[in-house]
């Protein structure tokens, strides 16, 4: 496949989308942080089948970070994703830098509700939604993408981006993409370079525990009592776990009793070491 154009400021993003427009191509962007693994491929290769282009950004975007989070360690390899970018077909590659996307003085910020506020993600890193909302907006009014793909991976980031795409009319098509496993089950995740060989065995307990969960709710089991009983499990394997909940897959509140296993998602975040891994699954 021939090399992405590498789109390094915004002017060159517009002008490439421009002559996009004028040979009516449709564009799909594919958000991400770089340091790509299989999971970011299959949302190129996702949107591929619906767009004719693809866009990949890469941007670590700081705003998303708490302070005593992991901006500066956070994995950076832009010449081993461009490389991963061509195998899978990419078009092209947008990588603004910093101060690109927040010049001196850049003072707005998009405050997300809804699912951003559904005691889950945002009840440990309270500034991360609206940091990843702006940013996404961003791109999006920079790329004007007719679709957009985000990763089930992170389910309550793709509901709070649905939300906000919807709620400020974006006109753009938000579509998610099924989470890519390593082979033991472990959610492929860039953050998953910082575990220790032995954090590495333990980390697929995270998923065999939500497996466990989704058989015992389609079981008839009270989901309060399968969250006490995936806690004390997390916890005897050496995680210190944030949260595990059962929630309504389309809204992230608490579900309605006697609701179906088929509107379910249960969701998890744990951190095993100093590393903090999250995933979820459909519970039907
Ligand atoms: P990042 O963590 O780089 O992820 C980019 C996209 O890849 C997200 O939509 C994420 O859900 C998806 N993804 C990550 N791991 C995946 C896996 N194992 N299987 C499938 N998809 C996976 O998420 C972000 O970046 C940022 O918050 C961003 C949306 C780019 C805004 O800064």
């Amino acid at each position: 496949m021939p090399d992405p154009v590498i789109l390094d400021s915004i002017a060159a993003l517009r002008m490439w989308r421009e002559e996009r427009r004028a040979a009516g191509r449709r564009i799909g962007l594919v958000p991400t942080m770089g340091a790509l693994h299989a999971g970011h491929l299959s949302l190129v290769s996702g949107v591929k089948r619906v767009a004719d282009e693809a866009l990949v950004s890469i941007f670590v975007n700081p705003t998303q970070f708490a302070p005593n989070e992991d901006f500066s360690k956070y994995p950076r390899t832009f010449n081993r994703d461009v490389e991963l970018l061509s195998e899978v077909g990419a078009e092209a590659v947008f990588a603004p830098r910093v101060l690109d996307m927040y010049p001196e003085g850049f003072a707005t910020a998009i405050e997300p509700g809804g699912p951003a506020k559904a005691g889950l993600e945002d009840a440990f890193r309270p500034t991360h939604f609206a940091g990843v909302a702006t940013v996404v907006t961003k791109l999006l009014l920079q790329c004007l993408p007719e679709v957009a793909i985000f990763g089930e991976k992170d389910f309550q980031q793709l509901a709070v981006i649905r939300h906000v795409a919807r709620d400020l009319d974006i006109p753009v098509e938000i579509l998610g993409g099924a989470t890519v496993r390593e082979a033991d089950g472990l959610a492929m995740s860039s953050r998953n370079v910082y575990l220790s060989k032995a954090e590495r065995g333990i980390a697929p307990v995270l998923h065999q525990v939500l497996l466990g969960a989704a058989e015992a709710i389609r079981g008839g089991t009270r989901l309060d009592v399968i969250e006490g009983g995936a806690l004390r499990e997390l916890s005897s394997h050496g995680f210190i776990t944030d949260y595990v909940a059962i929630r309504d897959a389309a809204t992230l509140g608490r579900p309605e009793p006697g609701a179906r296993p088929e509107s379910l998602r249960i969701l998890v975040a744990a951190k095993l070491g100093a590393t903090r891994l999250i995933d979820n699954i459909a519970a039907g």
